[in-house]
């Protein structure tokens, strides 16, 4: 497995990503191409224009990765691609480009689902992490907790019946009127730093319901309605704020966080419950996902996580946000127990792809 050098491609939603990785875990490169610009000014990811953004990066993004790792592309076992979930006008871009790749050079090809990658980048930066162990998936397109019994047995504890943590904390941040350019949820981070966190009673989601769900959409209105009746006008942007105004978005960001939190928080605590009763020897949990690279979502769950006598484990933010390496990573776990595609015919059309 060791020698294996797999190039894993990811263009899911708005990040182009190449990475080259060794069996043996080393990373030999890492690019992401991100369409933080686009999203900053229209305030969300058009499918078109991401697609089109994709389009103009994705051979020098991969071109990139390889020369990066000092390879060429007949040096490499497989690529591996992700096939979904994800926009679909996006996920083609990728899989045309990989595709195309394999076929030239006769390159064994392996598609990858993007949560599944998500969850076991954390195996290459985490050796002791062995199955079963749980996970919770927290990005901006899905909130997932998952029981990982074995590479490809996957048991969904719990999703979102609406929006995923990420959307809030985007859409949050929008109407705050925050930068957005490295995107909502950091600017949520910062700003609550400055905020108090019981200024603003939202109430916790879904506190009915004794399962593992999650729902969003109905904090997402309870925050609208707070800045609505505070006056806050998210045309003007924070860094033109009066004090006293800041301080009141501030209030607000914090007050979202701690309840967007303290959600993640309950989920989980009734999840290793479930877990435990199909595999009472996890060990870990394992949190991934754009929102883990959240220092107050890693704190709160690690409080958690403590109380239940399991370990948290969380890949260092470059591998929570969309990246290349979990793709190329998860394709080396697959290959390794030869699940794979043989390569594709080298003057394969197109629109067959
Ligand atoms: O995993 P990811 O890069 O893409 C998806 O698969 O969705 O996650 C992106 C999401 C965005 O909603 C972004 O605002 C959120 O992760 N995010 C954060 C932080 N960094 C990224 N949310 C909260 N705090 C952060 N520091
Ligand atoms: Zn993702």
């Amino acid at each position: 497995k060791d020698d294996l050098v797999v190039l894993g491609i990811e263009t899911s939603c708005d990040d182009t990503a190449a990475a080259v990785v060794r069996g043996s875990g080393e990373i030999l490169s890492q690019v992401v191409a991100s369409q933080a610009d686009l999203l900053a000014k229209y305030g969300g990811v058009a499918p078109k224009m991401a697609e089109e953004a994709h389009l103009q990066v994705i051979d020098q993004v991969v071109q990139e990765a390889l020369d990066k790792a000092n390879l060429i592309a007949s040096d490499l076992t497989a690529v591996a691609v992700t096939i979904g979930p994800g926009l679909s006008l996006c996920l083609r871009v990728g899989v045309r480009k990989a595709r195309k790749l394999a076929g030239s050079f006769s390159l064994p090809i392996i598609g990858v689902h993007h949560m599944e990658a998500h969850a076991l980048v954390a195996r290459l930066t985490e050796r002791k992490l062995q199955f079963p162990f749980m996970a919770m998936l927290i990005s901006g397109g899905h909130n997932l907790l998952i029981l990982a019994r074995e590479l490809g047995q996957y048991v969904q504890l719990g999703t979102t019946i609406d929006d995923a943590i990420g959307e809030a904390y985007d859409k949050t941040a929008k109407w705050l009127g925050l930068d957005m350019r490295r995107g909502g949820g950091p600017a949520i981070e910062e700003l609550a730093r400055e905020g108090d966190a019981e200024s603003v009673k939202f109430s916790t989601p879904m506190k009915q319901h004794k399962d593992c769900n999650f729902s969003y959409a109905g904090l997402k209105t309870q925050v609208r309605l707070a800045i609505e009746s505070r006056n806050i006008n998210a045309e003007i942007p924070i860094s033109s704020a009066t004090n006293h105004d800041r301080s009141s978005r501030a209030d607000i960001a914090a007050s979202f966080q701690r309840v967007a939190v303290l959600h993640l928080e309950e989920r989980c605590e009734r999840a290793i419950e479930w877990a435990r009763k199909i595999e009472p020897s996890i060990k870990c949990l394992l949190v991934s996902g754009g929102v883990a690279s959240n220092q107050y979502v890693r704190a709160q769950l690690d409080k958690v996580v403590k109380k239940n006598n399991l370990q948290l484990i969380c890949p260092p933010p470059s591998l929570c946000t969309d990246n290349g390496v979990m793709v190329a990573w998860t394709g080396i776990e697959h290959f390794s127990v030869g699940r794979f595609d043989p390569p594709p015919p080298p003057d394969e059309p197109e629109d067959l792809m």
